[in-house]
């Protein structure tokens, strides 16, 4: 079993310096959630761990990332331009697991943190939560999302959601349904 030092070696020779710093944050960030929302302390640890593997695998080429769906039966739609944002979240899963032997629920939370996935456990939540408002970034409407987050993690989680929307739609890209699905299963909960 790694231990997290060794993970983070390990994540520091996969990416750039401006992505391994953004891991970084997204593992700080997730820590703090995850002891202001009274995690259990190996809890605490499957956030940090989460927070710092999960673009892993963001800085893969074409042909890698073709190469890893192939290799583990990852669906073949994700090679589609318009699954290019959720992509790298995929092949990290099927990593960590491999590499690190990372549970079923870190799996889960490191394909899915860019877009949430419906019936989240909390770990799902702080790490999608954690990549939108790391300290690092500054984009319009961070403040409201980054207080909300230390209030009503849910509700952070919808407005983060929405405003992902918003802007996607500005820009004319696609929006995955899977964020859809999530934005449903949350508003149906609260
Ligand atoms: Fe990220």
């Amino acid at each position: 079993m790694w231990n997290i030092e060794e993970i983070k070696k390990d994540v520091k020779e996969n990416l750039s310096d401006y992505r391994y710093n953004h891991s970084l944050r997204v593992m700080e960030e997730a820590s703090s959630l995850a002891k202001h929302y009274h995690a259990s302390e190996s809890e605490i640890l499957k956030c940090e761990l989460c927070g710092l593997t999960h673009d892993l695998c963001k800085e893969l080429s074409p042909l890698e990332n073709e190469k890893i769906i192939k290799e583990y039966n990852l669906p073949k739609e994700l090679l589609l331009k318009e699954n290019k944002n959720i992509v790298h979240g995929f092949i990290a899963s099927v990593i960590v697991k491999e590499k690190y032997n990372f549970t079923d629920n870190m799996v889960l939370a490191i394909r899915y943190h860019t877009t949430g996935y419906p019936n989240m456990d909390l770990l799902g939540k702080i790490v999608y939560l954690a990549d939108k408002i790391e300290k690092g970034k500054n984009y319009p409407g961070i403040i409201e999302e980054r207080s909300l987050a230390y209030k009503n993690i849910d509700e952070a989680i919808i407005l983060c959601l929405n405003n992902q929307i918003k802007n996607l739609k500005e820009k004319n890209k696609t929006i995955n349904p899977k964020a859809y699905e999530t934005l449903r299963y949350l508003q149906e909960e609260s």
